[in-house]
């Protein structure tokens, strides 16, 4: 199997993209697929918080500025599948690297042999051109439940369509039963064309599993929204 790259985007800021890429990248690799999560939001990056992981020496900047090498920026998680290149949580203003994000392909072309999925966590605001720069990269779009994500979604949708770019599928995150209100898979299906539509339930164990610093689909597996990440990797699996 080739390696499958995939760039976990939104429309809007505080949709649940980090939520989503660190329990998606966790859960493919617990379903025994060698992975690679590489956090690229140099403008807030917490991937390394949702895994307790703050203590880092070099960052996905350190590489972008050339100050190290590869191999000195992948950690190796205790599930041998499961490998991290962060982005440094503090704010060293000076020190970023954004607008050399779009060199990633060169990293990428060099070690994507090495894993099977490579789930990368992106800024809030998309970038058409750092995803177009990933050779073979295939989308997945975070949204909530509510007609402006939606719409936004769907003009997200056109723009990727006309770069060429693939996308592997949207989430509706923060889906709640009890409010009638909001807009069903069904509805965002017909609405934005996206084949594809997974939802993760809001839940409070997202909340305690960001607490703990341990990924939701390991802390509280039995969790709803655990349930549906691991759902929704194995569907990405069998794509
Ligand atoms: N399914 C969920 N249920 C409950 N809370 C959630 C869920 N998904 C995300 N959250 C919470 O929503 C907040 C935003 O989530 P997250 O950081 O993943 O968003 P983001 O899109 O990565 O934000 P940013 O655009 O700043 O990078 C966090 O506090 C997170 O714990
Ligand atoms: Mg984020």
């Amino acid at each position: 199997m080739s390696t499958k790259v995939i760039v976990v985007m939104s429309p809007k800021g505080g949709v649940g993209k980090t939520t989503t890429a660190v329990n998606l990248a966790t859960a493919i690799s617990i379903l025994g697929k060698k992975t690679l999560l590489i956090d690229a939001n140099l403008e807030t990056p917490h991937v390394a918080i949702y895994y307790g992981f703050v203590g880092f020496k070099y960052s996905l900047e350190d590489l972008l500025n050339e100050r190290v090498k590869l191999e000195d920026v992948i950690y190796k998680g205790d599930d041998e599948n499961f490998h991290l290149i962060p982005s440094r949580v503090t704010n060293v203003a000076a020190d970023r690297a954004a607008n050399k994000l779009i060199n990633m392909n060169v990293y990428l072309e060099q070690i994507k042999d090495m894993y099977d999925f490579i789930v990368i966590d992106s800024k809030p605001s998309y970038d058409i051109a750092f995803i177009k720069a990933i050779k073979n990269a295939n989308s997945l779009i975070v949204c909530n439940p509510d007609i402006t994500s939606i719409i936004e979604a769907k003009k997200i949708k056109e723009e990727l369509d006309d770069s060429g770019i693939k996308i592997i599928g949207m989430i509706i995150n923060k889906t709640n039963s009890r409010i009638k209100e909001q807009i069903t898979v069904k509805e965002a299906e017909q609405l934005t064309k996206i084949g594809n539509i997974w939802k993760i339930r809001e839940d409070n164990g997202v909340y305690n599993a960001l607490r703990q610093g341990i990924p939701a689909v390991i802390s509280l597996p039995k969790s709803e929204a655990s349930r549906d990440i691991t759902s929704i990797a194995k569907n990405i699996i069998k794509l």
